[in-house]
């Protein structure tokens, strides 16, 4: 059974229910299953070491996580136009891996969720392609075939999943997003049971 791995930070709650359609749809892909992980936040004092196990949601990712699987999907709030911190610090602890070449060829797809409809979804999910594209992954989007990408009036880009979340966060996942998030899943799941 191979496994996509679904790598996030949420600080609020949308990204993280995002993480969970993008399982559904790895989900719905023949012989292939969904791991999801999160991590920890970044303060002052990040070089202290966290439980292993957060107290609520999914543990926190290893970097074995990233080397079992067969593909990627990275998840991140936009914060400035940009991923959050506590993601790239995680991946800026990836340099075994890309010095070994373990990501090189592995397919992966990105997601974000913002609290305006302008407020950068399509910069993070660039920003969150960069690195990966460092480790040689392929680049997994969405493409406008599925019918969501034009009806959709708040997220869901080429660039990978979004939702728009409102300033108050509390706007709920539309239709359009949802299925374009399972979408997303499923097409990562299917190109990587097929490499
Ligand atoms: C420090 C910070 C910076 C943010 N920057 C942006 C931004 O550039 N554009 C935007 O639309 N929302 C921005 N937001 C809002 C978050 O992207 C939005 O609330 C997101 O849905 C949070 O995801 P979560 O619920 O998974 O934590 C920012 C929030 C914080 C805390």
């Amino acid at each position: 059974m191979k496994e996509i791995l679904v790598l996030y930070y949420s600080q609020h709650g949308a990204v993280r229910q995002m993480a969970q359609l993008l399982a559904r749809g790895i989900e719905q892909a023949q012989g292939v299953t969904a791991r999801v992980r999160t991590v920890p936040k970044v303060s002052t004092v990040c070089e202290a070491t966290e439980l292993r196990v957060p107290d609520a949601g999914a543990p926190y990712a290893e970097l074995k996580d990233l080397q079992e699987c067969a593909g990627l999907a990275l998840g991140s709030p936009t914060r400035f136009g940009n991923m959050a911190a506590p993601l790239k610090y995680f991946l800026d602890s990836t340099s075994e891996l890309w010095l070994s070449g373990a990501l090189n060829g592995k397919p992966a797809a990105v997601f974000t969720s913002t609290g305006t409809l302008h407020g950068g979804q399509e910069t993070t999910l660039i920003s969150m392609m960069l690195p990966l594209l460092h480790h040689g992954m392929l680049i997994v989007g969405l493409p406008y075939t599925e019918p969501q990408l034009i009806s959709t009036e708040s997220g869901g880009t080429p660039y990978g999943a979004s939702h728009v979340a409102g300033i108050t966060g509390d706007r709920p996942v539309t239709d359009e997003e949802r299925k374009l998030c399972i979408a997303l899943g499923r097409r990562l799941a299917d190109i990587a049971s097929k490499l």
